[in-house]
């Protein structure tokens, strides 16, 4: 396959192309006369899966370009994205220091946060109230000190979503337009969970890139539509900014907010419920932090015929499995098992 963007400097990373996969039992229960598919960017690996592999390929291309022997990011302590940089850099022998923000539930050494301590990674943990208003200066002495340590580091903002990163889901897109060829699917929404806006903003610019006939919907998990909306255009400006070779498309982002429920990382009982069910119909299990809330926005709006005038409904399954081991009471709870 080859592509008429000028890719920057990308690692081989991610298995892909992921599978695009019907769920016929889902389509059943849940579609209204539509067909439900999903790409599957859960299979990008095995620990190293999900979507934060896309970005990391052309993250840690750059920072191998740089000469750059660290990798510093930030999240929370159950974060995809820190586990799925610490494992890169385990890959690729590099350091990786991690910024997380304390989490409520008492399971702190369970999932990703065990991932990225047998990956090696070295970490800071910060009250969730002291996080986000100390990063900037946290950043600051950490790059100051790895620096003067002769280990450089390349400092990765929160969820690898910034101009570097938006690439993975461009090319993502690119790698769509086979999938949608291949499965005779001529016209559909691509609806996925948005928590750092990076795949929203990647998935949107490609899909104006490559012309597909598919209309992107993030669903949010935190904050609201107006703000990844703003984010989306204004990170996508950013990456015209940055980047000569990308084609001046003009995005006009679409985020949904009616499935955020209590909050990131917090997620209602019906979030598990449907969680459980899908996981028995397809065998698929999404999570309760991104995957899992997302899903049931898009549910939720085929019950309501936002989605009327389409067949094809695509969800974007971008990972977080390790994610359902710090809600273990509660999905136990949902399959109708005592914990
Ligand atoms: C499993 C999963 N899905 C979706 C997202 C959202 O991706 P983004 O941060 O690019 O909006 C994340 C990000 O943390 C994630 O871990």
């Amino acid at each position: 396959m080859s592509s008429q963007l000028d890719y920057p400097p990308r690692l081989k990373l991610a298995r892909i192309p992921t599978p695009l996969q019907l769920l016929p039992r889902a389509s059943k229960r849940w579609g209204a006369g539509k067909r439900l598919w999903m790409k599957r960017d859960d299979l990008t690996g095995s620990a190293l899966t999900g979507n934060k592999i896309r970005k990391l390929e052309f993250i840690a291309a750059h920072a191998l370009e740089q000469g750059l022997s660290t990798l510093v990011t930030c999240g929370g302590v159950h974060s995809n994205h820190c586990r799925a940089t610490a494992l890169v850099a385990a890959q690729l022998g590099l350091d990786c220091h991690l910024v997380l923000r304390a989490d409520d539930e008492p399971e702190q050494h369970t999932g990703n946060f065990l991932l990225d301590q047998l990956a090696g990674a070295s970490y800071e943990i910060w009250p969730a109230g002291e996080w986000a208003g100390n990063l900037k200066k946290i950043y600051a002495r950490l790059e100051s000190e790895f620096k003067a340590s002769g280990r450089p580091a390349l400092m990765i903002p929160t969820g690898g979503s910034d101009s570097l990163g938006v690439w993975g889901y461009i090319a993502a897109a690119e790698e769509l337009r086979w999938d949608l060829e291949e499965s005779r699917i001529e016209r559909g929404v691509l609806a996925l969970a948005t928590g750092s806006a990076g795949t929203q903003t990647g998935l949107s610019a490609g899909v104006a890139i490559f012309d597909l006939p598919l209309q992107v919907i993030g669903y949010a998990v935190c904050d609201d539509a107006e703000w990844f909306n703003r984010r989306v255009s204004s990170d996508w400006q950013a990456s015209l900014a940055r980047w000569a070779q990308l084609p001046r498309v003009e995005l006009v982002p679409h985020t949904r907010d009616h499935s955020v429920g209590p909050g990131y990382g917090r997620a209602d009982a019906s979030v598990y419920e449907l969680i459980a069910e899908l996981t028995r119909l397809e065998g698929i299990p999404l999570d309760p932090v991104y995957t899992g809330k997302a899903f049931q926005g898009v549910l939720a709006d085929i019950r309501n015929d936002f989605y009327d005038d389409v067949d094809d409904i695509i969800f974007v399954h971008t990972g977080g499995v390790f994610g359902l081991f710090a809600h273990e009471p509660q999905l136990l709870a949902a399959a109708g098992r005592a914990s």
